[in-house]
């Protein structure tokens, strides 16, 4: 949970163009795309798999990727549950911005904690946020182990790796719910896209 109040003396800037504006210039309904699930359950893989699909359909997106936000913005962070706290809000944060630049938003992250997700929901409560479960059971994440981060948390050289000692909360009510148990990454790719164009955010 966000725990800080914004100082009164700063006071809220007013701009011209307003975000309706930079989705129509953009021709598109801009949301986020929340892919969470354990570390090694396919979350990067589908991720890019949708924005490819997007981008050939001529559609503006960005892809915010766990590994990659943790190379430069958020590098200070570890994997406590207080580090992954701040991890998930200031994405969820960056989430928002890029939606209201016009956006369709790509996140993939562990994100393991359902009131983390929740306050992300609630952060895009004027746009929209569609909660993506790719739920690889973390017997298949653990034998596929892409980059032998789980052999390295059962020797105990990582600590708090999700699913072996640290939670993950799977989502209750996700909007989409993949198995990579039985489809593979395209289908499940085409299973997003599928429910954006159900939807209407692809015309
Ligand atoms: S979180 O929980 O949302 O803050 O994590 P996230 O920013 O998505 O980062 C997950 C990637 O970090 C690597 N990694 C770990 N994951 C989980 N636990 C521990 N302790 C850990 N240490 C490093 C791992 O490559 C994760 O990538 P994915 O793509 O999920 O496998």
């Amino acid at each position: 949970m966000q725990t800080t109040m914004t100082d009164p003396n700063i006071k809220w800037q007013d701009i011209t163009i307003n975000n309706h504006q930079r989705a129509e210039q953009k021709k598109q309904t801009p949301c986020t795309l929340w892919f969470t699930g354990l570390s090694g359950a396919g979350k990067s893989t589908i991720a890019n798999l949708v924005e490819q699909a997007l981008y050939l359909r001529g559609h503006h997106s960005f892809l915010l990727d766990g590994d990659n936000v943790r190379h430069g913005l958020n590098q200070d962070l570890g994997f406590s549950d207080t580090d992954r706290i701040e991890n998930v809000r200031r994405v969820g944060e960056i989430s928002k911005l890029f939606n209201q630049s016009g956006l369709i938003v790509l996140s993939a992250f562990i994100s393991p904690f359902r009131s983390e997700r929740e306050l992300v929901r609630q952060l895009h409560k004027e746009h929209h946020f569609i909660e993506v479960f790719v739920d690889t059971p973390l017997k298949d994440c653990e034998q596929r182990d892409p980059k032998g981060l789980y052999k390295k948390a059962r020797s105990g050289e990582i600590k708090n790796f999700t699913g072996i000692d640290s939670d993950y909360e799977a989502p209750l009510n996700p909007e989409i719910h993949l198995c990579p148990g039985s489809l593979n990454a395209k289908q499940c790719a085409q299973v997003v896209i599928d429910y954006l164009i159900k939807h209407q955010f692809l015309k």
